[in-house]
């Protein structure tokens, strides 16, 4: 049994679940908040409804009508919405320890940030998991949480203490998904520990032929409109192992925040506009931001005073350094085909794929954890041999 290999397809079905139950997940957070945004007073004049929105959609009209607190009496059919949220997070964290806890040598640590054991590496993680929500619901529901101001600049904070923290513990992707983990774990406990037991009680009270209390509404309708800040933070972070320049920058938990806060700009932009504002300094200043980032980031071409290597001195620095997992049958234990395609064992291959090696070597992404460890000469040495054109001599 090849478990390199069978790991490869746990990893490609649970990523692709993941994305249907997010896109699942995100879509009805949109929908609701938006629907809840547009609300005219009621065409009926029912005293109990709170406001109703007339759509129109796949060639059907819709009339959707939302009670300020509750109908007289229950329906006979309710329609919930939590499986995809807890499906997404089920999903989300089996990837997260199939890669980052079960390779945690290779993603989540890195020497050069903090030389942790996987064991220590994982034992942290997961405590920072637990924490960022025990600590986030405590604000929540601590007498300051009605401020909603107050609670904002309460979970900014959190956000940078937490970045700064994963930056400094472990390796650069590693940090951004363990970040983006964590914000999706508060994610989901919004719905499974506040939003769906408030409804239940609501639920239950009226079973009881009560008017449930109002209370519950609120707290469920708070988490909710956090919930739809977070989504665009959410899915930077989900995405960043592909884009290295921005977890390998030496500022890397700066990056984070920046893009981060770019993300929840344009979402607020969005909610805005359902309000009939439109505020376009929200999405300008996210392009001031994302714009300034990608300037600060943006690598040198050649390294100063550099002369490009002999073709010979290349192959031998991605035979030592690279190949062992960059090849047709890595020697490298947990791999069982080179990553994403990328042979390095080759000289046409190597060739080939010259511009992605100096993006990677230069923002320090491969080899990772440095566990090959190339030093800073001969990474210096692949650059300025893509600087100088990838010759063959
Ligand atoms: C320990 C194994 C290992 C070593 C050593 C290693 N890599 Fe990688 N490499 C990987 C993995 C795993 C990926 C896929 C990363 C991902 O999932 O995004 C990868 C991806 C890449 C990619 C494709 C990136 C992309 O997503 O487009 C390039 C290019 C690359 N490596 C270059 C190198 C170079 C150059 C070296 C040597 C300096 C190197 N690697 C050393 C494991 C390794």
């Amino acid at each position: 049994m090849d478990l390199a290999y069978l790991a490869e397809w746990a990893n490609l079905l649970i990523r692709w679940l993941h994305l249907i139950t997010g896109i699942a997940w995100i879509g009805t957070s949109f929908y609701f908040i938006g629907l809840d945004n547009q609300l005219d007073p009621p065409r009926d004049g029912n005293p109990l409804v709170k406001g109703e929105q007339w759509s129109i959609h796949g060639g059907g009209f819709y009339h959707k009508q939302k009670y300020a607190n509750a109908p007289a009496s229950l329906p006979e059919k309710l329609h919930w919405f939590k499986w995809e949220a807890y499906w997404t997070w089920i999903s989300g964290f089996s990837l997260f320890m199939l890669i980052y806890w079960g390779q945690a040598n290779t993603y989540l640590v890195d020497p050069a940030v903090m030389d942790l054991s996987p064991g220590v590496a994982v034992a942290i993680s997961a405590a920072m998991l637990v924490a960022g929500w025990v600590v986030y619901d405590l604000a929540c529901r601590s007498k300051w949480g009605e401020n909603e101001a107050l609670l904002s600049a309460f979970g900014v904070g959190l956000l940078v203490v937490a970045a700064f923290a994963a930056c400094h513990i472990f390796s650069g992707r590693g940090a951004f998904l363990q970040i983006g983990a964590m914000t999706g774990t508060i994610m989901v406990a919004n719905v499974a520990m506040v939003i769906i037991p408030g409804q239940r009680k609501m639920v239950a009270a009226m079973q009881a032929g009560q008017v449930p209390d109002a209370k519950y509404g609120r707290w469920g309708k708070q988490r909710s409109v956090h919930n739809t800040y977070l989504t665009l933070p959410v899915l930077f972070l989900m995405i960043s192992p592909h884009y290295p320049m921005t977890w390998g920058a030496e500022w890397n938990w700066v990056v984070l925040l920046a893009i981060t806060l770019a993300g929840a700009l344009v979402r607020q932009f969005f909610v805005q506009r359902q309000f009939g504002r439109n505020p376009v300094a929200l999405p300008a200043a996210a392009a001031v931001v994302i714009g300034i980032m990608a300037f600060v980031l943006m690598p040198a071409r050649t390294p100063a005073g550099m002369a490009a290597p002999a073709f010979a001195e290349v192959q031998a620095i991605t035979a030592a350094r690279c190949a062992t997992c960059h090849a047709a049958r890595p020697t490298q234990e947990g791999f069982a085909e080179a990553p994403k395609g990328v042979r390095l064992d080759e000289p046409g291959q190597i060739r080939r794929w010259a511009q992605s090696i100096r993006q990677q070597v230069a923002t320090e992404a491969m080899p990772p954890g440095n566990l090959t460890e190339i030093t800073a000469e001969e990474r210096a040495s692949l650059i300025a041999w893509v600087a100088a054109g990838a010759p063959r001599e």
